[in-house]
């Protein structure tokens, strides 16, 4: 590990197009951090399922200890499945190299990331393992509202673009509703 300043820098959909051999060889070299990432559901296949995450990414952040890549930040656009086909919904990664984590950085990616959004009408879906104890707090610190924990993952949401703010308990009660109907579903019919 270096101890150099930590730099961060934001990328647009062409230049990670630009640097996906360096973000594929830095998610190739990650260890233990692949366990949590985007909820583990990359843990097995990995990181060939990343390369679609990629290709959808709209906003990327990178941190640097000197030129050496240490963290990322991505969000990603709308699959369109689910409850997404109704509303702007997308989701998000964040990762920090075991080295450097606890040191603030994967909050400041977070921010980072969150701020080049407010111009984007869409509120971001977090899916966390409940274990997840440093995303989670990451969450919590940065307005998210909190939907549910069930299933070992905890959901938050959060508009990136204020003017959503309004709506956002609306779509929190709607999530609600759409995972009671799913519980009562599964245990009533399944
Ligand atoms: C989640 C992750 C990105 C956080 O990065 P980080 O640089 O360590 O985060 P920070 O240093 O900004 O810490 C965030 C908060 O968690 C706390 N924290 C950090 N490591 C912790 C640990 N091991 N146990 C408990 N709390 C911890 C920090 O104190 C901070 O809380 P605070 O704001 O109240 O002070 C990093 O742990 C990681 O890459 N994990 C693997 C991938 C992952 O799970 N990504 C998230 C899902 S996509």
């Amino acid at each position: 590990m270096t101890s150099g300043k930590i730099r961060f820098k934001l990328y647009d959909q062409v230049s990670i197009m630009e640097k996906r051999d360096e973000i594929s060889s830095f998610l190739k070299g990650l260890g233990s951090e692949k366990r949590t990432l985007y909820g583990g559901y990359l843990e097995d296949a990995y990181p060939e399922k990343f390369d679609r995450i990629l290709k959808y990414t709209i906003r990327l952040v990178a941190a640097f200890d000197e030129n050496e890549l240490i963290g990322l930040a991505g969000i990603r656009k709308n699959f369109g499945k689910g409850l997404r086909k109704y509303f702007p919904i997308v989701r998000a990664y964040t990762v920090v190299r075991e080295s450097h984590q606890g040191r603030g950085i994967g909050s400041e990616l977070s921010r980072i990331r969150e701020d080049s959004m407010r111009n984007v009408l869409a509120f971001h879906l977090s899916i966390i393992l409940q274990d997840n104890t440093p995303m989670i707090k990451i969450v919590k610190k940065s307005g998210y509202y909190f939907i549910k924990e069930t299933g070992g993952y905890v959901y938050h949401i959060k508009s990136l673009n204020p003017f959503l703010l309004p709506l956002t308990p609306f779509v929190v009660v709607v999530y609600r509703a759409l995972f009671l109907i799913r519980s009562i579903l599964r245990n009533h019919i399944l």
